[in-house]
């Protein structure tokens, strides 16, 4: 099979790239660079022994998107490229809107044009908002708290109304929870731009001694260590989840959407702790205001993802950690 991957040389697009080749998909991807390295992809066909075709386009530009399709064809798409920060998306709305909604709009179009119409989406739990209650599962409601996660939803009911004036459609609405980790190769991983935004990746820059000490925002949730609880799924976890997402669309499900997480929690003293473990030595931490919009807890009910694409996380916080190390550690200043 044919994938053209757009965002493939990000985090998640890089190693699900990686573990399609192993499975003998045919890969294109396009990516405008603008939050990624080409190097993530050189070392995939490098880990993997395996060719992939890479274009530099930015789903804005048309004509450039509408070449690749015409150049080759594809049964599938698996659409990572999108602007993903959500303070950045206070700051820039318009930005974000354009990139993620135009840009899935132009990409939508010229899909149906070439009669491509199976579709992988790359969700967030972002859409739920601020659930209720835990674990969240599918048919919670949806909501949206800043501009990145009305990006999430307003492009998941595009595909809802594409979905209902053509139902020849097949689409995947796969709703991230945490995504961590690197490959187990150490040779790629996540390579944030700036300040890490995320716990993990900032962990791990405090661990290798890029930067001075982590805040922990808040102790004071009503949680057993009174720090927040979060779903923390292995970056190599969620790419197999796109591939058995991709399998599933070959029975032509329709529009069909999946939680992926573990189905637990780690507060953030206990990604500490592991952490610590992982690089044998202390993390210098120190307690602070909490961060406005934190939820206390939020994790996935995953099971529909196990039951219906046969996928579940295998691998623990403990693995995330090693391989985020092997990762930070080989390379403490990512791809460059
Ligand atoms: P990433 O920034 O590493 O990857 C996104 C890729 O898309 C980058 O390589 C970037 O250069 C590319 N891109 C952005 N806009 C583009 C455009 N207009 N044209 C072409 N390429 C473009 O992010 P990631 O963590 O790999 O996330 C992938 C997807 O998963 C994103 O849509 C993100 O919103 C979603 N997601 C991520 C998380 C997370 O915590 N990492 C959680 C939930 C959902
Ligand atoms: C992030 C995104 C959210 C997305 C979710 C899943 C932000 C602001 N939010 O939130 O939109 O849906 O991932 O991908 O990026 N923490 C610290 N110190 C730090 C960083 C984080 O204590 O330096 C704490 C946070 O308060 C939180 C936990 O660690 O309790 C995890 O934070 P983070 O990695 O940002 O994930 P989410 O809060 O789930």
């Amino acid at each position: 099979m044919k994938i053209l991957v757009t965002g493939g040389a990000g985090f998640i697009g890089s190693h699900t790239c990686l573990e399609m080749l192993q499975e003998g998909y045919e890969i294109t991807v396009v990516d405008n660079l603008c939050n990624s390295k080409e190097e993530a992809l050189i070392r995939v066909q490098a880990i993997t022994g395996k060719p992939l075709t890479f274009h530099k386009v930015d789903l804005l530009d048309r004509q450039a998107l509408e070449q690749v399709f015409a150049s080759d064809s594809f049964d599938a798409v698996i659409h990572f490229a999108g602007l993903k920060a959500p303070g950045e998306s206070v700051s820039i709305p318009l930005r974000y809107y354009q990139n993620n909604i135009t840009g899935t709009i132009n990409l939508l179009e010229v899909m149906a044009h070439y009669g491509v119409k199976s579709l992988v989406f790359s969700s967030s739990c972002t859409v739920y908002g601020e659930a209720k209650t835990v674990p969240i599962r599918e048919d919670f409601p949806l909501g949206a708290i800043n501009p990145y996660g009305r990006t999430k939803l307003m492009i998941e009911q595009i595909l809802a109304d594409l979905y209902t004036s053509d139902n020849s459609w097949d689409i995947a609405l796969l709703r991230y929870f945490n995504p961590v980790g690197a490959h187990p190769s150490g040779r790629i991983g996540e390579d944030p731009q700036g300040i890490p935004n995320n716990l993990l990746p900032y962990v791990a820059q405090v661990a290798v001694g890029r930067l001075p000490e982590l805040h922990v925002f808040g102790n004071d949730y009503p949680t057993p260590d009174g720090t927040c609880i979060r779903d923390y799924v292995h970056v190599v976890d969620l790419a197999l989840g796109h591939l058995r997402a991709l399998e599933k669309l070959q029975t032509h499900p329709g529009l069909v959407a999946y939680n992926l997480g573990t189905n637990r929690g780690h507060s953030v003293m206990e990604v500490i702790a592991a952490f610590e473990k992982a690089c044998g030595h202390a993390i210098p931490h120190r307690v602070v205001e909490r961060r406005p919009g934190d939820a206390a807890v939020s994790y996935a009910d995953a099971s529909k993802a196990n039951r219906e694409l046969g996928w579940r996380s295998e691998k623990s916080m403990d693995d995330i950690c090693a391989d985020m190390w092997r990762w930070q550690k080989n390379n403490p200043y990512g791809y460059s």
